[in-house]
């Protein structure tokens, strides 16, 4: 439902200090205009510990791009947490839904409440859908999907979209790593699609049960034209390495793309100063070993600061170095001047550090 402009800035007068959106959300979450909400509208068990939420968005969705992520608003006991998940269903369906495809992580809290607790009825925080992990707009001819575990996830929607839009899809190589058979996300729709697809091949590797891990070899016998193929990669981090060291030796990494779960971090323990770190808007103080992310210390020390992506990507977690300095553990550079940016997900204490949070 949308008010027209000039009745929103009339009820806008009324509902000062509020917005009439305010209170617009209270008769139906998905109707505001100052934040998005989805409704979940459908879960579905995948794996024994998988689970796709169907979303239905507010107001105010823009359609993604297959490949994209979201940053979802997860509320627990009272506290909001956020978490960013690839959209795993087609763009533009015609219900008008996304689907997000969670894995719960051990000892992962909010990745096991939405696998475990949500319910279908419940409301959600939406972010705008991002990310640059994308086929280009005219489809490649031969591309390789190497995709591990839940990395299968933009994969699908890319796969998705071809057949939504294209009706089959192109000459594609799919390599997925599972540990076990029962382990496949959308094993099902991926088998249906290997067998209903000419051009689709899909070699799938169960590394619990005798299957390959990555290797040249490996790679050379599943697919024999890596080297004429755009790839797109999604998995875990042991994979990912393989397949960047893979391309990078061949001199092909221009061909590469890679999405990731956590940002890739070059922890230099020697380099590791222990102190005491300054959350100067919450007047918080708390230890610091040198190592741990400052989001990582502010959660431990009962703080809620703003994040998506936990990796370094969405910059929402920026704050401002008010003293002392931090380092970036992706590449172990120095942030030492007052007023620069902190990505507090990926930045370690180096010593004594005031931030702005
Ligand atoms: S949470 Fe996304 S960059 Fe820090």
């Amino acid at each position: 439902m949308t008010i027209p402009t000039s009745l929103a800035r009339l009820a806008d007068m009324f509902a000062y200090p509020l917005r009439h959106s305010h209170y617009v959300e209270l008769v139906n979450p998905l109707w505001t205009t100052h934040k998005l909400m989805a409704r979940v509208v459908a879960v579905q068990q995948e794996t024994a510990d998988c689970r796709t939420l169907t979303l239905r968005p507010g107001s105010g969705w823009r359609s993604h791009r297959a490949g994209q992520f979201v940053r979802l608003g997860v509320p627990i006991d009272g506290q909001r947490h956020t978490r960013t998940y690839s959209i795993s269903s087609a763009p533009n369906r015609a219900d008008g839904c996304i689907t997000v495809t969670v894995k719960a992580v051990p000892g992962g809290r909010v990745s096991q409440h939405l696998v475990q607790q949500v319910q279908v009825g419940e409301y959600l925080p939406l972010g705008e859908p991002q990310g640059e992990f994308v086929l280009p707009e005219s489809m490649p001819v031969h591309p390789l999907f190497i995709t591990g575990g839940s990395g299968i996830t933009p994969i699908m929607s890319m796969l998705r979209n071809s057949v939504q839009e294209l009706e089959v899809v192109p000459d594609t190589v799919h390599l997925h790593y599972a540990p076990q058979q029962h382990d496949v996300i959308f094993g099902a729709e991926l088998a249906t699609l290997a067998a209903s697809q000419p051009h689709y091949r899909l070699v799938r590797e169960y590394t619990r049960d005798g299957g390959a891990h990555f290797s040249a070899a490996q790679l050379e016998a599943a697919c024999p034209d890596w080297r004429e193929r755009e790839v797109w990669a999604c998995g875990p981090a042991s994979l990912l390495a393989d397949v960047e060291a893979h391309w990078r030796n061949a001199g092909l990494a221009d061909k590469l793309h890679v999405e990731r779960f956590h940002a890739p971090l070059a922890l230099n323990t020697d380099a590791a100063t222990a102190g005491r770190v300054r959350f100067a808007a919450s007047s918080t103080d708390a230890a610091s070993d040198g190592l741990s992310s400052l989001l990582h210390i502010a959660e431990t020390a009962g703080l809620n600061p703003q994040h998506g992506c936990r990796m370094g990507i969405c910059h929402g977690c920026d704050t401002k170095l008010v003293s002392g300095s931090v380092r970036d553990l992706r590449n172990g550079s120095l942030i030492a001047e007052p007023g620069d940016t902190v990505q507090v997900c990926v930045c370690a204490a180096v010593g004594d550090v005031e931030l702005a949070l």
